[in-house]
């Protein structure tokens, strides 16, 4: 646009913006973004910078080594990253309708990814809600948990029970049911009228096991205790993670989900599964109410459902969930709820994309048959220094070290910056637990690689 159609005003403001874009692209100039769940100033003296990845790699911006993915993403790239089908079908979306209102009107590969994700879930799981991420996943099963008792005149219902070290996302629906304390004590009083069940890890009683420990099935029972203290008719739900990741990895005791959803069907309280991180192949089923064998009446998703590729979440209701809704008036809103972005055209091609990996490349089974080399290649980690337990389920992870004295949390940073750094290794942590849960095209080579690596750094960090 040439200068001279500018008012002078205007022209300085296309030189400051001109600006700020150079500025921007000066790759040191870190001020600006404040990280989430990140040590800022730490991270801003040595950041780690990813610029690319393809597959089970990243790129970082200096050039150097191929770092592994040994963590998915955030629990999300589960197809991998980049994948070309994916890639080429968000391209594709986002030349043909980059956004239709989700209020009112729709688009049809929505009401297609409904289907396919219906189809995917077991059961009468079949009526999809579409959201953004997995803390309005949650939030959303929440107020439908809630909604549903009311319109079928039970409005009494409203009260909650979470878990401790239960992880449910941000929002604060999500904190409040969530039992990790430093992502509820600096929030104020959360959301009144919740309780929590206690957590099924026992180190005690658990350590080192493989999949589901045989100890601690009895602790479904504190939801009896629960109903009994506060009465069934002031329960709306019961929302747990299958199995509990960004805590540590911690698979559900033999039982324990079986003994739930009958306690919730006596007294009429709603099952909500958490599968943001164990659906979409997590451990080695389509989700993880497929590997217990027992059916929710909600399933919160997100992560995987687009491997990683494009933000999306959702709930799964049941028939019987949704037509408790389609009464009264047909013009009237039967939920108030939704999000400018339900079901965006790019979330859901990239959606369907990832579904038709996940299909034709098998990678739920893939998962499951590599279960038995991921779990005996992390317990080869026994015995290291510091290694205090060792959980494994699906193809995921959780490792636990010994906090160095008066500074909890350290050694598992340590880890991590140590397993980027020197070993190109992508790792999670969680205080000083480290989680690993790689894509689900994880090689039994790459598995091999990562514990070797893991064994070199835990060594460094003692
Ligand atoms: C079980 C569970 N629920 C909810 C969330 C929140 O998802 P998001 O970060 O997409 O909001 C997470 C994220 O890790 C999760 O693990």
């Amino acid at each position: 646009m040439p200068a001279a159609r500018f008012a002078p005003g205007a022209m300085r403001e296309c030189e400051m913006a001109q600006t700020r874009v150079a500025a921007a692209s000066v790759p040191n100039d870190l001020e600006s973004f404040w990280l989430p769940f990140t040590p800022n100033r730490d991270f801003k003296r040595a950041p780690r910078l990813i610029v690319r990845a393809k597959d089970m790699h990243y790129y970082t911006a200096g050039g150097g080594p191929a770092v592994l993915d040994g963590t998915a993403g955030l629990w999300c790239t589960n197809a991998g990253h980049n994948r070309d089908p994916i890639v080429a079908a968000i391209q594709r979306q986002a030349g043909e309708l980059d956004y239709s209102p989700a209020f009112q009107f729709a688009h049809p590969a929505a009401f297609e990814l409904a289907g396919r994700l219906a189809a995917l879930a077991p059961g009468d799981l079949n009526r999809v809600f579409f959201c953004n991420s997995g803390s309005e996943a949650v939030d959303t099963a929440l107020k439908i948990a809630l909604a549903y008792h009311y319109v079928r005149g039970e409005g009494t219902r409203t009260r909650l029970i979470g878990r401790e070290r239960g992880y449910h996302g941000v929002g604060f629906g999500g904190i409040s049911v969530g039992g990790i304390v430093n992502n509820r004590k600096f929030f104020g009083s959360l959301l009144t009228g919740v309780d929590h069940l206690p957590v099924t890890y026992s180190r005690e009683h658990q350590a080192f096991t493989k999949g589901e420990p045989e100890w601690g099935a009895h602790l479904a029972d504190e939801l009896e205790r629960l109903v009994a203290l506060h009465d069934a008719s002031s329960i709306a739900a019961l929302i747990v993670e299958p199995m509990a990741g960004s805590t540590g990895v911690l698979p559900p005791p033999q039982g324990y989900l079986q003994r739930l959803r009958a306690i919730c069907d006596r007294h009429g309280i709603l099952l909500i599964f958490d599968e943001v991180i164990t659906g979409f192949g997590r451990l080695g089923c389509a989700f993880a109410a497929d590997r217990y064998g027992v059916m929710p009446d909600l399933i919160a998703f997100a992560k995987g459902v687009t491997s990683g590729a494009v933000p999306m979440g959702g709930v799964i209701a049941s028939d019987r969930v949704y037509e408790a809704f389609m009464r009264g008036p047909e013009h009237v809103i039967e939920l108030f709820h939704g999000y400018t972005y339900s079901a965006h055209p790019l979330a859901c091609a990239a959606g369907l994309a990832t579904l038709d990996l996940y299909r034709d490349e098998k990678l739920f089974a893939r998962a499951k048959a590599l279960e038995p080399r991921f779990a005996d290649a992390a317990m080869t980690l026994k015995g290291l220094p510091n290694v205090l337990d060792i959980r494994t389920v699906g193809l995921a992870a959780g490792i636990d070290l010994a906090s160095r004295p008066g500074a909890f949390g350290l050694r598992a940073y340590q880890a991590m910056e140590r397993a980027f750094q020197d070993e190109a290794l992508m790792i999670r942590i969680a205080g000083d637990t480290i989680a690993l849960s790689p894509p689900l095209i994880v090689t039994e080579t790459q598995i091999d690689q990562m514990f070797d690596q893991l064994v070199r750094v835990i060594k460094a960090v003692a």
